[in-house]
């Protein structure tokens, strides 16, 4: 089956998210992995799964993210799964008033995920897992212990659905969430 991971990053987490998702799938399928500037409508459309990632600022995918997800014409997705992720603070911890505000506010659309997934949808793409975001400690990183292996079963996940038959955004499958730094507070 042949995959494609496009990202952006601005400091590198959620490069090694994406580098870590496309080394999970390379053990069983072909694997292309691209940085946002170099991919193209066109690419995107000819794989059976493509997985999109982005760093969510201020809310919302990167601009190249949301550029080129958004400038996928109707029904160039049509025929590939998608699935869409993104790295963010791992607000629960963060104690960001604002940050807190807005997430409550608005749920999943506060995270570059769900707006890369909507695109992807638009266009024709199927859901293969629910959009899922990975959690970073501080605005520059690290990633939070166990986040790159949480990827790789979450591309698993993506992948086996991809390869099965039928299958919508409703059975689309979720990856356990992450883990509290700070479990008793
Ligand atoms: C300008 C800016 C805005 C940000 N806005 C948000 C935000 O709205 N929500 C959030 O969870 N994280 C936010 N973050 C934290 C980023 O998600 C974090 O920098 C990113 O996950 C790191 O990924 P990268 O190393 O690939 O750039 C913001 C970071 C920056 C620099």
């Amino acid at each position: 089956m042949r995959i494609l991971v496009v990202y952006d990053s601005m400091y590198g987490n959620t490069a090694r998210v994406a580098g870590a998702i496309a080394e999970a799938l390379r053990a069983s399928d072909e694997v292309r992995l691209l940085p946002v500037a170099e991919a193209t409508p066109a690419a995107l459309a000819e794989v059976r799964l493509l997985v999109v990632g982005s760093p969510t600022q201020r809310f919302r995918p990167m601009p190249a993210v949301a550029r080129l997800v958004r400038s996928l014409p109707a029904n160039s997705l049509d025929g590939v799964r998608v699935a869409a992720f993104d790295t963010r603070l791992a607000i629960a911890d963060v104690h960001n008033a604002v940050l807190s505000f807005f997430v409550r506010i608005l749920g999943a659309s506060a995270f570059a995920a769900r707006h890369i997934e909507r695109a992807l949808t638009r266009a024709g793409g199927r859901p293969a897992a629910a959009s899922e975001g990975f959690l970073v400690d501080g605005p520059e990183g690290p990633l939070r212990a166990g986040e790159l292996e949480r990827a790789a079963r979450w591309a698993l996940l993506a992948a086996a659905s991809a390869r099965g038959a039928a299958g919508g955004a409703e059975q689309a499958p979720r990856v356990a969430p992450p883990p509290r730094a700070h479990p008793q507070t």
